[in-house]
Parts: C-alpha cells; structure tokens; sequence
C-alpha cells in the first residue's frame, strides 16, 4: 500500500472513531446524593421551587391554553418539524412521578433521560444548564408536589433524519457547554444575579438570538435578535424577530435601566405595552419576580455591549411619500402624526420601540397586520380603543410603505420594507 493510502485510511478510521465517541457521548452529573439545597423546611424548598418554575416559565411551554398545570402538549412549530413538549406532572406513567432527583438534574443540565435518550433543545437547556444544583433540587422538589396528571403527549411530527433523538448527540457535542453558571467577580452581585437568571432561568437567549443552520444560537451574536415561529391573533404560527437586547441604539440602547424593568415588572413603561410572544413571558414569568430580581436583571441586559451588524436600505422617496399619506390616513389619529403618540390613545412610534427599530421588520409586519394582542389578563386600561389589525385592509405593497414610513420618521432609521417581507407574513 502507497503511503498516501495508509494515511487516507488511518483519517478515515479516526473520524469513524469520533464519530462512534460522539454518537454514544451521553454527558451526565456526578452525582452523590441528593443535592444540599440550604432551605430550613420543607415549606420554603417548595416555595423557592415554585419560584424558580416561575422565573423559568415552564408553564408557557408545558401547559397548553385550557389546558392542565404542566401536562404538556404544547406544539411547537420548528423549520425541522412539528414537536411537543412532554408531560412534566408528577404522573408516574406519562409523567416524570418516577424521576429521581439526578434523572431531574441530568434533563436540565444535559438534555438526556433517564434512558438515555437525547432531549431536543426547543427544550430551552441551553439556558437551564446554567441553574445551581440547589436551585434545580427546589424546582425538582416543587415539580413532584404539583398535581399529577395522566396524559400522553402527541407524537412528534419530525421529518427524517431530525426524528433521530440518537443524533442529537452530534448537536450537543457542538453546541452545549453544560455547567451551572460561574459569577464573575469583578461585578457586582445584583449583575450576577441578573446574569444568572437572564442567560439561565429565563432563557431570554432563546428567542432573542440569532440561531444557525442546525438551530444552535450563535454566541458571537448573542442576544442580537432572533427570529422563529410563534403564535399570531388568530392562531396561525408566523416568523416573529425577538428585537436585539444589546446596547445598540435600536436594542435596549433605546431604554433606560429603569424603562427596562417597569416593562418586564409590569408589561408596560412609559413608551409602550406589551403584545405578542412577549406577553406570555411577562404575564407568566417576570412580572411575578421580586423587584430586586427584575432589576438585577434589568442592570445586566442594560451591561450588554452593542452588537448590531445590519445596514439597512433607505426607503425610496416614492415609497415614503406613499407611506406617509396612508399612515395619516390610517394611523395617525391614534399614534398622531408626529408619531409621538398619545397617552390615551397609542404608544409612540419615534424612537421608543424596539419592534419598530428592528433591522428585520417581522414582528412589527404582524403588528400592523393582525394587530397588537393586548396581554391577558387583562390590565388595568390604558387605552381608549384596541388597534385593529390591517390584514383586509391594507394590500403588502401599502403595509410596507407604511411601516417603511413608520421606520423612517422622526428619527427613526430602521430602513425600507418590501411588499415580499409582507407577503411572507401573511
Ligand atoms: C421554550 C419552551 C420550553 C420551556 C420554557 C420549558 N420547556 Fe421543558 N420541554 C420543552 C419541550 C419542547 C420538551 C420536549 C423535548 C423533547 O421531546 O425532546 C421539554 C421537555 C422537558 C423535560 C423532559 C421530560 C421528558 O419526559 O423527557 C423536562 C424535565 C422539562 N422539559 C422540564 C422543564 C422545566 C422544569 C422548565 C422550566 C424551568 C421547562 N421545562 C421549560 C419545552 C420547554
Ligand atoms: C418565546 C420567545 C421569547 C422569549 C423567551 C423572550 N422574548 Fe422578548 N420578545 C420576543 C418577541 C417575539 C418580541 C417582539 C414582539 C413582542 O414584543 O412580543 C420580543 C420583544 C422584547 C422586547 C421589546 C419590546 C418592544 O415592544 O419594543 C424586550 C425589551 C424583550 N423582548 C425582553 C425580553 C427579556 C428580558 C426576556 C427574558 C426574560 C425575553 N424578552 C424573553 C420573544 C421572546
Ligand atoms: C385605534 C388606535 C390605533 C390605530 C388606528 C393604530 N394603532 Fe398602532 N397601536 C395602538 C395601540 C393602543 C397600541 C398598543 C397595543 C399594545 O402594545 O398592546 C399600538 C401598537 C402599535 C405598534 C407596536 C409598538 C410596540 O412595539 O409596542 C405598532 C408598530 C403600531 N401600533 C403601528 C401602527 C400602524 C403602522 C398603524 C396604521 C397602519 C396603527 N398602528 C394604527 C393604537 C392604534
């Protein structure tokens, strides 16, 4: 044999070898024995746990509208398919009754059952591998107390080879780095604490990054906006841009520390409200922290460098000047013409949203579309009338002058949308 043939089979055998590794790399804990988790009784262990599902937002995920506390079988919609997430009650049969604490530990932290299946990452364990040993024991210890529910969940519907839990091995292997989260000493405490729960519990990361081909977020980009498929009013899943949470000066450069928080505390400040994706966050996750919670994460995101990469189109004049003759037809009595909106009528449009400022138009296309989805429960009133969506009323070439318009006032320099960015939202 040549010598260029030994060496083409020598590589050869080494990455079949790799390969082997990584498809039967299954990370776990090393475990030994139930986790010392600090709390005095077992009134506050629950208690802690039920807060920490909370700032987690299980619920959103894993009960379905209707539906029983934690049951599962919400759907999920992914480019690779149709999933449901799983029962997390304490039935023993459908649920996770017969977990132990570790089984508990190695699905949050790894991914992985106790049979050794791999667990998909719309499963947001990315994040949660970053929650503390105590914490997680809490949690585990509040799951096991909620009631029990005997219901199976729907098959998934994956397109081959994504139906392959046994692959998922490959993605791990590349994308997660599991491990509770590490504070940094050289900041504060409430910005660890913030950091704990925003990259952790919270998984904020998970909508708001950008994710490559495979699904995985990239971490250059971290939290510089995401875009996936969610809920419209009406119950079809469109694209939606979770807007970028960096410092750029169209992400949370646009907020203040203080705006930041009111918004996640209370799912309003002083530019806007919540809609959409977000209202679930809010309304079932962060508006029942406690304050100092809110704010240390407030005071971490508001630490994040700007990461902003998009230059945009400048709208053409025509564009515009047919965009501003339908935004004051249609818009302007409510978010005024000045676009600094009106405390009973609208919020403002100039330099207060995110959504607005964002490179990618999606979520502000559904805005207008379908209209805001005010959040439930309802909130005290704070506007006159509901806005409408313009979905009948409005043609794609017209929606994207008038967002392009919207985009481009006032200060704003958000860039043209096209009638096909439109039409993909419909
Ligand atoms: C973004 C949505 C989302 C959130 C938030 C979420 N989950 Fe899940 N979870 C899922 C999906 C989807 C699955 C199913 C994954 C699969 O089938 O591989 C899942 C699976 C699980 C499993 C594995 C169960 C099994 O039978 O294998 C556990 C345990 C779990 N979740 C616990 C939690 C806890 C605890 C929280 C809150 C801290 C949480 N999840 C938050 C979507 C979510
Ligand atoms: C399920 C996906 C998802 C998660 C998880 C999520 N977001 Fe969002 N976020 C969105 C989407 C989509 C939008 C744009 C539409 C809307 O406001 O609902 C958004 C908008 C925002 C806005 C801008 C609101 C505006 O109107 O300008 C802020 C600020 C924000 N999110 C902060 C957060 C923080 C902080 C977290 C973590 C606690 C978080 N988000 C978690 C999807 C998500
Ligand atoms: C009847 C009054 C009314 C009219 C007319 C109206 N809006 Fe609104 N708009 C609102 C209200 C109220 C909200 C806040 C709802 C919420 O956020 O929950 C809103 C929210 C928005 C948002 C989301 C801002 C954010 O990030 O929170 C956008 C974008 C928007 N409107 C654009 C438009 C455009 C473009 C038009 C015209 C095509 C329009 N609106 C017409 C009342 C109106």
């Amino acid at each position: 044999m040549s010598p260029l043939r030994i060496a083409l089979l020598a590589a050869t055998a080494c990455v079949c070898l790799l390969a082997a590794g990584i498809f039967f790399y299954q990370p776990r804990s090393d475990y030994a024995g139930p986790i010392a988790h600090g709390a005095a009784s077992t009134e506050e262990l629950l208690a802690r746990g039920e807060y920490l599902v909370t700032a987690g937002n299980c619920a959103s995920c894993h009960t379905t509208a209707g539906g029983e506390f934690m049951a599962g079988g919400v759907a999920f919609e992914t480019p690779f398919g149709r999933l449901y997430s799983t029962n997390i009650t304490p039935d023993a049969e459908t649920g996770i009754g017969a977990w132990s604490e570790q089984d508990f530990v190695d699905s949050m932290r790894f991914g992985i059952r106790p049979n050794g299946e791999h667990l998909y990452p719309a499963f947001p364990y990315t994040g949660f591998s970053k929650i503390s040993d105590p914490d997680l024991a809490a949690m585990y210890a509040y799951l096991q107390r909620v009631i029990p529910v005997r219901q199976s969940v729907p098959t998934n519907e994956l397109g081959f080879p994504f139906d392959r839990r046994s692959l998922l091995a490959f993605w791990k292997f590349l994308y997660l780095n599991p491990g509770a989260f590490e504070p940094d000493s050289s900041r504060s405490a409430s910005w660890n604490r913030g950091a704990y729960l925003v990259e952790g519990l919270a998984h904020c990361s998970a909508c708001h990054s950008p994710r490559n081909g495979l699904g995985a977020e990239r971490l250059a980009l971290a939290m510089s906006g995401g875009e996936y498929l969610d809920r419209v009013p009406g119950g079809e899943h469109r694209f939606w841009l979770a807007p970028n949470l960096t410092g750029s000066d169209r992400g949370l450069g646009l907020w203040s520390q203080e705006e930041l928080a009111d918004y996640l505390g209370t799912a309003r400040n002083a530019f806007l409200e919540s809609f959409g994706p977000m209202n679930e966050v809010i309304m079932n996750s962060t508006r029942f922290l406690r304050e100092e919670d809110v704010a240390a994460m407030a005071e971490y995101l508001k630490s994040l460098p700007a990461v902003d990469l998009t230059v945009d189109a400048v709208p053409r004049e025509q564009q515009m000047g047919r965009g501003r003759t339908l935004y004051n037809l249609h818009c302007g009595t409510c978010h005024l013409p000045s676009g600094e909106g009106d405390p009973e009528m609208a919020p403002r449009l100039d330099r207060g949203s995110l959504v607005v400022q964002a490179a990618n138009p999606a979520s502000m296309i559904n805005a207008i579309l379908y209209g805001p989805e005010l959040p439930g429960p309802e909130l005290p009133q704070r506007w006159r009338e509901a806005m409408e969506g313009f979905q009948y009323l409005l043609d794609d070439e017209e929606v994207a002058a008038v967002a392009s318009f919207v985009r481009h006032s006032w200060g704003n320099a958000a860039g043209a949308v096209t009638p096909a960015q439109v039409a993909r939202q419909r």
